[in-house]
């Protein structure tokens, strides 16, 4: 097996939406058997030069027989036709949505293999790769394929990350602690919709025998399997993954973020100690998910706008619906300087998705009184005893 992917450090957000502060790898394998050579995933385009010119260089002189195709996302994808230009007699091998796509994207179709769930391929004696069907991890075509000898799963997107590869490519060989936040954005912001799939993937893996997961995305995981079967795990029953408490709020002139910093005085009160605020008209929505995928409580502060929620807090309630994450502690507050909307739709729109309320929403008019104060501090006593007992 040869590691024949490539970073990219240049491209400031992955699908034009999530950012790449510290760029993001698209992994690929080199399978040589004692008959056939397997690629396993291509690159993104603009990197496949590179991914030729590495596979030339392993080979000297022999040819890849099989391009295997886990995921057609262009991310790892878009190398396919340079690839086919370069070795003309490469068999694209993939499942038969993947093969569809790739007809559909890149106009290939000839010199294809459809494969299906425990479909075999030799590559020789000792060298034998099957395919498991996992869809919908993230998209529908995606499969992981298996190499018994090796006792080695090449698993697509699933148990990824953001992050460039810095040298080494196995965890072992790496300071492996800054991947696991980048693993935690990666998984809220592109896979989380998909929690039910990705659970349905973990339980059929769990009928092979294997110590190596080869990831499209971040390391090469064996030393830190578990620890990242487990994290994944979790987040795909979109389970927190602390105690913490992330404050979500909007506020134009500081009146709505005097009942935010209210909640959280009597959260820490109470003993709370990670509690993470977050503008949502500042912060990036990619950081704001992946907080709310990891702690347990959150609060949505925000003020009136145009008869509405704040636009920017909505769309942090919009985006946790969109991935099914309802089953967070939740506390609501809102502003308003003469038509009370803001707590009233938070709670009606929260409510629409399944969340439940630990308590009912504040509402302030105007600047925040002792009072409404008071109010702030008794939900987030409310939500300081829910944290503890749940
Ligand atoms: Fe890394 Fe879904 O592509």
């Amino acid at each position: 097996m040869h590691y024949i992917g490539v970073n990219d450090r240049t491209t400031e957000r992955f699908e034009s939406l999530w950012p790449l502060p510290v760029g993001v790898s698209y992994n690929s394998y080199l399978v040589e058997g004692p008959d056939k050579v397997a690629i396993i995933d291509g690159v993104e385009v603009g990197h496949a030069m590179q991914q030729i010119d590495a596979i030339k260089m392993i080979l000297d002189g022999r040819e890849p027989d099989y391009l295997i195709i886990n995921h057609m996302e262009p991310d790892h994808s878009g190398a396919i036709r340079l690839l086919r230009q370069e070795f003309p007699r490469l068999t694209i091998v993939g499942n038969a949505q993947a093969l569809s796509m790739v007809e559909g994207f890149y106009g290939v179709a000839d010199n294809v293999m459809t494969v299906k769930e425990d479909d075999v391929l030799s590559l020789g004696a000792d060298t034998t790769l099957s395919f498991v069907m996992t869809p919908m991890v993230h998209w529908p075509e995606t499969m992981m394929t298996y190499l018994r000898e090796e006792e080695t799963v090449f698993a697509g997107d699933a148990f990824g990350c953001f992050g460039a590869l810095n040298g080494a490519v196995v965890d072992s060989d790496m300071d492996v602690e800054r991947y696991f936040p980048e693993m935690i954005r990666y998984y809220s912001n592109i896979v989380g919709k998909y929690g039910v799939f990705v659970q349905r993937a973990i339980k059929k893996l769990g009928s092979l025998k294997f110590g190596t997961v080869c990831p499209t995305h971040g390391p090469v995981w064996r030393e830190h399997l578990d620890r990242v079967a487990g994290i994944y795990d979790s987040l795909s029953r979109y389970e927190p993954l602390d105690r913490g408490v992330t404050v979500v709020y909007g506020s134009m002139y500081g009146n709505t973020l005097r009942m935010a910093e209210a909640v959280a005085d009597r959260l820490a009160a109470e003993g709370v100690r990670d509690i993470v605020f977050r503008n949502a008209a500042k912060d990036d929505l990619s950081y704001i998910l992946a907080d709310l995928f990891t702690h347990a409580g959150v609060v949505f502060a925000a003020p009136t706008y145009s008869d509405t929620i704040f636009p920017p807090v909505a769309a942090v309630i919009e985006a946790m619906a969109l991935r099914g994450l309802n089953n967070r502690l939740t506390a609501v507050v809102g502003e308003y300087t003469w038509a009370p909307q803001a707590a009233r739709k938070m709670t009606a729109c929260l409510e629409e998705r399944g969340v439940t309320l630990v308590s009912e929403a504040v509402s302030a008019k105007q600047s925040p009184t002792a009072d409404v104060l008071g109010q702030c501090e008794a939900i987030a006593a409310a939500l300081a005893e829910k944290l503890k007992k749940d």
